[in-house]
């Protein structure tokens, strides 16, 4: 039986007395795009975190395409194929957003030879126009507003060239318009193809976010946490009408 793409086992991680990943389990395939929602506090962020090496698991491990990640450093995990965005950006604010997105493209995956510096820079300025923040390249970081933020967050990521992409709350902070445009450019980078010179081979993609009836939209499958613990997963089909799922989000607002 051949590995899965990626997986996470048991996976458990204690802040003191608060479970905040309690013994989560799923896999995901290398065609699949994966919606992760759950109410505030749920557990969405610290996953991520100990997906992407910056959190420690108290148990359980995370295997991606057959090795173990567990205990490498964020670097190595980016290094071997994922790349994600976080919550709360916290790019070099005094540097250009193009230098911002070439210093992701130093990861020693990427070789430095010959013309090395002019290459990093086209792919920099590639993943700026996928993010559809190429006109702001030279200005410095701290210029940005939330949302273009948001999109330096997907120009520094992709220009890793993950084989899963990993997006927290993407759409915040966009309005309507713009988070229909990111919905339909996210499709098309999990699908693969030709952007402008960036060429995309399709990736696997997690994406957490709290505009469900966007992401309903573009996810194949659904895994619902509640109090650090998968309480559903499915179609979105079946999870929108899954009573413990409602119950979670009803008793989020009752609150
Ligand atoms: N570094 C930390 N130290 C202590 N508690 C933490 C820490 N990070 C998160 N928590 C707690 O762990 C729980 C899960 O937080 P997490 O940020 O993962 O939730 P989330 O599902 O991403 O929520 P949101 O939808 O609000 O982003 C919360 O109760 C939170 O207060
Ligand atoms: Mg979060």
């Amino acid at each position: 039986m051949t590995a899965p793409f990626f997986q996470v086992e048991q996976l458990t991680k204690k802040f003191g007395g608060l479970t905040a990943v309690n013994n989560i389990s799923f896999t995901v395939q290398p065609d699949e795009m994966v919606g992760l929602i759950g109410p505030n506090g749920a557990g969405k962020s610290t996953l991520v975190k100990l997906i992407m090496g910056i959190l420690k698991p108290d148990r359980g491990s995370i295997r991606f395409k057959g090795k173990e990640l567990r205990g490498q450093n964020p670097w190595d995990i980016v290094n071997r194929g994922i790349a994600g965005t976080f919550q709360n950006t916290r790019p070099f604010r005094r540097l250009p957003i193009i230098a911002n997105v070439m210093v992701s493209c130093l990861a020693p995956r990427g070789r430095r030879r010959g013309e090395w510096v002019k290459r990093i820079e086209a792919k920099a300025r590639d993943a700026l126009e996928f993010a559809g923040i190429s006109d702001l390249a030279l200005e410095p970081a701290a210029h940005l507003s939330h949302g273009d933020l948001k999109r330096l967050e997907i120009a520094r990521a992709i220009a890793t060239d993950p084989e899963l992409l990993i997006l927290d709350e993407p759409f915040g902070g966009l309005n309507p318009v713009e988070t229909e445009l990111l919905a339909k450019s996210i499709r098309r980078l999990h699908r693969g193809g030709r952007f402008g010179r960036l060429h995309s081979e399709g990736m696997a993609m997690i994406i957490i976010e709290h505009k469900l009836s966007e992401l309903m939209k573009i996810v194949d499958r659904v895994i619902v946490l509640h109090f650090g613990e998968i309480i559903a997963a499915g179609t979105p089909r079946e999870i929108v009408k899954n009573p413990a799922v409602i119950e979670a989000y009803l008793g989020e607002e009752g609150a």
